[in-house]
């Protein structure tokens, strides 16, 4: 080893091995941090992306109850995996875990087990290398580095770092040589770092004098400055005319005409409310309201416009439909916006 690089090893050691004592008494409790096997960590991993750790606790739980192994969730519908995803968005997330658990289903039919290193699960949909990393660390606790956003901040501060390239080359070479750190636990060093993002090494007003790894950062006197802040993103704004067809069950029930999404914003198999005349055979049908709601996913704005159309039975008789009709008290998976359009429709309804 070359004099020059003597000092950079033995900051990488003292870092992980604070960070992983730090972890050891402030870690969360977290549900799959109490089993890391890997079918747990697997199903964690691709909920927390782009996901906060609060938001995801009652998803991770009902899911794990109703879909204990993943030969559950391989013989279950896409439909079925939507219910419980309804509301965490990002929903190619639960068609990509869908079809993964087919492809690990079936390795385990073949003999193969669970993929076993990092190569193997970047075949399986939906695990990049962030979730790769994640998982071969936390759930087989090989010495696999982890770059996520808590990482790239932790990182960016203590090294002084603003920009990188957009592969993050450098912060994933920094997040390996801690991660070979060879009296760390990799499991333990992965997680501390992304704990002391979410919890100490916030974005804004990080808690510096709680830090365990203080001494050894140097971006400490301007941390807001690391890494410099994005540019703000663009948005594309989408304005959609909805039908909201309904039709009385009986005295207290609603029913709702949903169709699969197969374009826009959705895609493929989300249950959605049909574009404005686009009905064949509606003719009679009662305009009972209209309404806007305005929702942000991702990097759309949406303007939605909703008019809510009442069908008699003589009118039902005559519609050429392709979707479903579902009772407002046993909603399938739909997204969070199309769940608040129903709501407010029953609200008004009530009033
Ligand atoms: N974010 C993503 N994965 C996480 C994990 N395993 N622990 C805490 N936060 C996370």
């Amino acid at each position: 080893m070359s004099v020059k690089n003597k000092p950079k090893t033995l900051k990488y050691r003292s870092i992980a091995k604070s960070l992983s004592l730090w972890f050891q008494t402030h870690a969360r409790t977290l549900p799959w941090r109490s089993h890391p096997d890997p079918y747990s960590v697997w199903i964690s991993e691709i909920m927390l992306q782009q996901t906060q750790v609060t938001a995801v606790l009652p998803y991770f739980k009902k899911f794990m109850t109703h879909f204990p192994t993943v030969q559950d969730l391989a013989h279950a519908s896409l439909d079925e995996v939507y219910v419980l995803w309804a509301g965490l968005g990002y929903y190619s997330r639960a068609r990509n875990l869908h079809r993964g658990a087919i492809t690990i289903a079936e390795r385990l039919q073949n003999g193969q087990g669970f993929p076993q290193n990092r190569e193997e699960w970047l075949l399986i949909p939906g695990v990049g290398e962030y979730t790769a990393g994640a998982i071969c660390s936390i759930a087989f606790s090989q010495r696999e580095p982890i770059v996520d956003g808590n990482v790239v901040r932790v990182i960016s501060r203590l090294q002084s770092i603003k920009t990188f390239d957009s592969k993050k080359t450098v912060i994933w070479k920094h997040a390996l040589a801690l991660v070979k750190v060879p009296s760390v636990q990799p499991e333990v060093l992965n997680q501390s770092l992304m704990e002391l993002g979410a919890l100490i090494c916030k974005p804004k007003n990080p808690n510096c004098s709680e830090c365990p790894v203080s001494q050894y950062c140097s971006g400490q006197k301007y941390p807001e400055r690391y890494p410099a802040p994005k540019l703000k993103k663009e948005w594309k704004l989408l304005q959609e005319h909805k039908w909201i067809l309904i039709h009385k069950e009986n005295l207290s029930g609603l029913r709702v005409y949903f169709e699969k999404n197969k374009k826009g914003i959705w895609r493929e198999g989300l249950w959605d409310f049909p574009n404005a005349g686009v009905i064949l055979g509606l003719k009679t049908a009662k305009v009972k309201e209209e309404f806007n709601l305005r929702y942000v996913v991702t990097t759309h704005k949406i303007e939605r416009k909703h008019t809510v159309l009442e069908l008699t039975a003589k009118g039902l008789g005559r519609l050429q439909l392709n979707g479903s009709w579902f009772s407002t008290h046993d909603l399938p998976g739909v997204p969070a916006p199309v769940k608040k359009a129903i709501l407010k429709l029953l609200k008004t309804r009530e009033s």
